[in-house]
């Protein structure tokens, strides 16, 4: 992947002006920000963020009030409309509700813009079907929209915003109106989009799974301002902003919330500790082999292990059995492999750190520490010890 900014925002604002009756909305407010070529960017907030407002402002559908939006080298503020017609051709779109044009069949739907660009009808049939072809619905050429799926919608969406070739894509919500199944093949997609064509995609979402599934990089927006920004990877481990904490708690739902600990520690009286998982510790071995040397029984009794941009992610709650001196040194065994929490006995039970995640790097690099984020409350759900929440998720919980 390249350095170089494809899109740069300095210092940008757009406040849309109020009225005697609404006060004036400072919908994106002095947000720096730059996005390479070639990568997947997310920007994710909850609603009225701004995120619209920001990559509306990526193709110039909104000018900013102040500040300044470069795109492709272009100082979109210093472009007259003819200019901003041609910067707007290097940028496909697709939305949430399709935008498809319900009279038109699908390849008619792909080679409108097409039309628009004054493309020869040969040249323009033969890009059509390339088109279909690389989104997978070719069979579906001669339909209408209406006898189509939420997905094969989306398909065709993606196809027509890749008709003129564009170096940009900006997908807003464009998975939010789908089941997760879908949203997952959507996705997908787009990561072929970006590998395969080289086009820098901006996913625009309020979902942290679609971040976790898809995104290199990520913006976190709220009020209109960016208030966290990095690799996918490093936001999920060590998320600051009280904004992006809550994102990735409901994303990961690894850690026994407060009254789940409870229940645990109801039916498993011995020592609880959280173990963070990640790259290194993925495959469990290095831990599974610390609690062998050490002589303690371990059952696992809550976690979550999931990926986190193609990298393994999460924690598991072990309850560990065995003499008080077996139990204090295996756990400082773990600490030199992996983040730990010990959570104590239900005799003597230590406070969870509030709304923590166990950072699995903490005993690799310097004393253990553990980071704030949040957990999620599952509920009882009993089974068998594991349980397949989603294609890629697997949750392990409480025996009951
Ligand atoms: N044309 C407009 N005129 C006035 N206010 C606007 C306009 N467009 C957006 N806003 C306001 O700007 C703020 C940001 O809106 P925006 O649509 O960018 O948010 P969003 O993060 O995309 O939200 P959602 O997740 O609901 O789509 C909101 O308070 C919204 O009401
Ligand atoms: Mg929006």
């Amino acid at each position: 992947m390249s350095t170089t900014p494809i899109i740069s925002f300095r210092d940008a604002a757009k406040v849309f002006p109020g009225s005697r009756k609404r006060p004036e909305v400072r919908a994106v407010d002095g947000v720096t920000l730059d996005i390479e070529a070639g990568e997947i960017f997310g920007v994710i907030g909850y609603s009225g963020a701004g995120k619209s407002t920001l990559v509306r402002l990526i193709n110039a559908l909104e000018k900013t009030t102040s500040g300044s939006v470069v795109v492709g080298g272009q100082d979109l503020t210093a472009l007259g409309e003819s200019q901003l017609r041609e910067v707007r051709a290097g940028i496909g779109m697709i939305f949430q509700q399709f935008n498809l044009l319900s009279s038109r069949t699908v390849a008619g739907n792909v080679a409108y813009p097409l039309e628009v660009a004054k493309w020869p009808r040969e040249k323009r049939e033969a890009r059509v079907r390339e088109l279909l072809e690389f989104v997978g619905i070719a069979d579906k050429a001669g339909s209408y929209p209406s006898q189509l799926s939420g997905g094969q919608k989306q398909r065709v969406g993606i196809a027509r915003a890749l008709a003129t070739n564009p170096r940009i894509l900006l997908a807003d919500e464009a998975t939010s109106a789908l089941d997760p199944e879908t949203t997952r093949e959507v996705l997908r997609l787009l990561q072929r989009v970006n590998r395969e064509l080289g086009i820098t995609v901006v996913i625009i979402t309020h979902e942290m799974d679609v971040v976790r599934y898809a995104c290199h990089r990520v913006a976190v927006m709220e009020h209109g301002k960016v208030v966290e920004v990095g690799d996918a990877y490093a936001i999920f481990s060590g998320p600051t902003a009280p904004v992006t904490r809550r994102f990735v708690a409901t994303s990961l739902r690894d850690r026994p919330s407060a009254e789940t600990l409870a229940r645990l520690r109801e039916r498993h009286p011995g020592r609880l500790v959280v173990v963070g998982i990640d790259e290194v510790t993925g495959s469990t071995h290095a831990i599974s082999q610390v609690l062998r040397d050490a002589g303690v029984e371990p059952a696992i009794i809550y976690g979550g292990i999931t990926e986190v941009a193609d990298k393994p992610y999460g924690s598991l709650t072990f309850e560990l059995t065995g003499s008080d001196d077996d139990v204090a040194a295996a756990i400082e065994r773990l600490r030199e492999v992996t983040g730990v929490d010990d959570l104590g006995t239900a005799d003597a039970p230590v406070s969870a750190p509030a709304e923590t995640t166990t950072d699995p790097t903490a005993g690799r690099s310097g004393p253990p520490r553990t980071r704030v984020v949040g957990a999620q409350d599952y509920g009882m759900l009993g089974g068998q010890g594991g349980r397949l929440a989603g294609p890629d998720r697997l949750v392990i919980e409480e025996d009951d």
